[in-house]
């Protein structure tokens, strides 16, 4: 479908998201160009060793990063999928985190690379390396998109960061509220209202 078939379709539903957006944060110009910066890391840090790279994918907030990111690495890669839940209020993070589907491949001896939509608490990326590291991989590195510099533990560091970000509640490029928004193109910070 073109672009003109695109707009066709905005016009005839009409459920515009822009009017629950107070901000965009990141705007899908930078966000692209900052992924395939990260792209271009990832590339130089794991060089000979992207021979069998498993990358590990957070569902569900990282699934348009995810598709961005690994379309601008190009070398042989096989993706395992994770599910995690995280307990939270409706934009808080408790900090409490629940494995919902495991990983379907072998990681044994192989590099693993986690990409994940945010780092919040840490409590979903603790629970994921802690489950990964059991199965004896020859090493796990860690990719987000976003990190809320003011909230991330500082015991906890992660190899790769597109952007720090302020303390706020943002959708948009994955990221949800309500299991809305993951599809708007850039990330914003929510109304407010919308949740208070
Ligand atoms: P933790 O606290 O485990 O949080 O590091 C990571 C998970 O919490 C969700 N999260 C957010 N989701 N906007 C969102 O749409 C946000 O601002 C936000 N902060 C945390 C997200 O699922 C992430 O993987």
């Amino acid at each position: 479908m073109g672009a003109a078939g695109c707009s066709a379709l905005r016009r005839s539903y009409n459920v515009p998201m822009e009017r629950d957006i107070e901000r965009i944060l990141i705007s899908r110009k930078c966000i692209s160009e900052r992924v395939s910066a990260l792209a271009d890391s990832i590339g130089e840090t794991y060089g000979a060793d992207s021979e069998g790279l498993v990358i590990v994918p957070i569902l569900a907030g990282s699934v348009i990063f995810l598709a961005d990111l690994i379309r601008c690495l190009p070398f042989k890669m096989k993706i395992g999928l994770m599910t995690v839940s995280s307990y939270r209020g409706k934009t808080t993070s408790a900090g409490e985190s629940r494995l919902i589907q495991d990983l379907n491949l072998d990681i044994e001896d192989r590099h693993v690379l986690v990409v994940d939509d945010i780092l919040d608490t840490g409590s979903t990326l603790r629970l994921v390396v802690g489950e990964l590291r059991q199965r004896r991989p020859a090493s796990v590195r860690i990719c987000v998109l976003l990190r809320k510099r003011s909230k991330a533990p500082r015991d906890f560091s992660v190899d790769f960061v597109g952007f720090d970000i302020e303390d706020v509640f943002v959708v948009g490029y994955g990221l949800d509220y309500n299991d809305h928004y993951r599809n708007w193109p850039d990330i914003g910070v929510l109304k407010p209202e919308l949740y208070e």
